[in-house]
Order: C-alpha cells, then structure tokens, then sequence
C-alpha cells in the first residue's frame, strides 16, 4: 500500500471511530484541516519537478476527494443513528388497546323514582322536593305525633348534634313532612278562592333512620302523596293506587287489598298490599304503601277546615318497588355501588 492508500485507509478508520458528529469534525480537521496530512502533502509539492508535481498533484487531488467521501458517508451515518434513535424515543405503540370510557346510566332506584314521578305525573299530581334536614315541628309534631311517640326515640331518628346551632333539627325519617310544607303554600298560594283548588301532589327523596338489614338501610327513599279536596276518599285511594301499580309493573293482572293499621297521621290507616297473578312471586302479598284519610289535626296544620277538606295521603318505598320490579332480593346491593351490579341496569 503506498502512502496515500494509507492515508485514505486512516482517514476512513478515523471517521469511523467518531461517535458523534463533534468527534468527526475534530478527525475531518486532522486530515482535511489547515494543519492536516492532506494539506501537509500539498505543501510538499514545491520541492517537486513540474513533471512530477503535475503527477503527484493530482493523486494527492484524487486522495482528497476520497476522504471527503469517506467523511460524507460517515456524516451521514451518522445523521441516520441520530435520526433512528430519536424515531426509537418517540415510538408510539400502536397495539396499545384505547383507553375506555364507560357510559352511565341511571341507578335502578332513580329509575324507578322517574317512572313514579311519570305515572302519578299523567293523573294529575304535581312534584315536589324538599329538606332531607328538617325539624321536629314538619318531621313530627304538625304529623299529629305525640311526644312520648317511640318514633321520636334516639333509636329510630338520627337527630343533628344538640350543641350544634341546627339542634332541635333531625334527618327526615319518612316525607311526610313534605304534606304540611306543600299544603301550606298550596294554601298561601290560592287564598282567597273558594272553593280551594284540590292538592294533588307526590314528593319523593331520601329518608333517613337508625336501621341495618338485608331490608333496611339507614339512607333509603320513599314517595310521599297527598289528595286533598272537599270530596275525596279512600274509593279514589284505591282507584289511584290500582292504576299506578299497574302501570308500574305493567300488568293488570295485579291485586291489591288494604290492611287496617296504624299511623298518628291518619284516620282511619291501611297498608297496601299488592299480588301478582303470575310470575315468581305470585299469589303472595307484598306490602309496598303506607296510607290513610288524613288525620283532621293534620289538616287543620295545613291551615284548612278539617269539616270541609278531607282526602288521603300515602307513603310508598321506591327502593322495594324497584326491588320486585328487578327481582333484586338485597337491599344493600343498590349502595354498595358495585358497577357489575349496577351496569345490568343500563
Ligand atoms: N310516613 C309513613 C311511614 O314512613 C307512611 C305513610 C305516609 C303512611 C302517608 C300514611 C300516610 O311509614
């Protein structure tokens, strides 16, 4: 190998040798540089004959054009590890399955509550909401609730803090007291007019009371409705009750029967039991309502002559209906929030 071969040879291995693109123009500049072996060889032309001067010139020329090759083939090289690596860090994996959403859908007892809302909303009867904080005043006594009533115990009514500043107030325990707040401002609203337009109304929502089972739960819900008029009675009671079940489980094959009972709001008081003609849970009577004539001490606490206005009010537990309408057999499934449970309801 003669002296130029050799120098392309080195030039070649130099460049190779660079890692990085700074590194190769250090090398570029040992060879190709004012101070490099190519210029080095140049320099010594001049002591040369022109014959050989022309010779040599040009091999050196053709030396040169070799090693600015072998440097653009390594800067490109190296341009392409850079490029690869960068590709590499910004690698998006596409078989990466997409992240999922989850569609809602409405708790089962919701449901179950917009239905009711539906039906009693075709016969006539407005909606009403009101405070799951309430006092004793709406919750018990304008109920015609004696003080000694058990109800009233530490037992049954989770009451709010004595110290606190909304002592003497406690967790609604039924929505009950949603008849006195609504006949009050059906009242104030309609002064004056005579006769009084009938209340028809339903307040659903959530009650509270000190309870634990398979059956109960301290939070659960329930309906409340309230008719009052100068002329209605238990035969409307019943007729309301017979198309609102069968309208709710979708099926005329339903009975329903009234149990006598006992509520200090009502006068006389019945459950309400349904059965049905078919299905699992045929024949078997099943209580789902409270109900009864309203108490005239009650009436007389929605600011109404008791010997002119009478009617019939109603408690219904939206979580038991949506128990049978589902077949669901616990309770407590409906607030464990358990989405396996749950999402079989979407
Ligand atoms: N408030 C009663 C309860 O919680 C139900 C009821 C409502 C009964 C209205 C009669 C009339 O058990």
């Amino acid at each position: 190998m003669n002296d130029l071969e050799e120098l392309v040879a080195d030039a070649t291995l130099a460049f190779a040798d660079a890692p990085t693109p700074a590194e190769l123009e250090n090398a570029k500049a040992r060879f190709l540089g004012k101070a490099g072996r190519v210029t080095e060889l140049m320099k010594g032309l001049g002591a040369l004959s022109h014959d050989e001067k022309k010779s040599r010139g040009a091999e050196i020329n053709q030396t040169k054009q070799r090693i600015e090759a072998a440097l653009q083939a390594r800067r490109q090289s190296l341009a392409n590890d850079e490029l690869n690596a960068q590709l590499r860090a910004e690698a998006l994996d596409v078989s990466l399955p997409g992240r999922h959403r989850g569609t809602g859908g409405l708790h089962p007892v919701s449901r179950t509550m917009e239905r009711i809302e539906a039906i009693f909303g075709s016969m006539g009867f407005d909606v009403a909401d009101g405070p799951e904080i309430e006092d004793d005043w709406y919750n018990f006594t304008a109920l015609n609730t004696p003080e000694d009533h058990p109800a009233r115990s530490m037992h049954d009514t989770f009451y709010v803090d004595t110290r606190s500043e909304r002592a003497g107030h406690l967790l609604r325990t039924h929505t009950s007291p949603m008849q006195v707040r609504y006949a009050v401002q059906h009242v104030k609203r309609h002064a004056g007019l005579d006769p009084m337009p009938e209340i028809r109304v339903i307040a659903p929502g959530r009650t509270y009371r000190v309870d634990s089972d398979a059956t109960h739960s301290p939070m659960f819900h329930q309906c409340e409705g309230l008719w009052i008029g100068e002329d209605v009675s238990f035969k409307d009671l019943k007729a309301v009750f017979a198309d609102f079940f069968r309208n709710l489980f979708e099926t005329d094959d339903l009975q329903i029967r009234f149990r006598p009972s006992f509520f200090p709001f009502t006068e006389p008081s019945a459950e309400v039991d349904i059965a049905f003609a078919s299905g699992p849970l045929k024949g078997q009577w099943l209580e789902v309502a409270g109900s009864g004539q309203v108490h005239p001490n009650v009436v007389r606490n929605f600011g109404l002559d008791p010997e002119r206005y009478i009617g019939f009010a109603f408690g219904m537990g939206p979580d038991r209906l949506t128990m049978l309408r589902y077949g669901v057999n616990d309770l407590r499934l409906f607030y464990e929030g358990d989405m396996r449970f749950l999402s079989q309801f979407k």
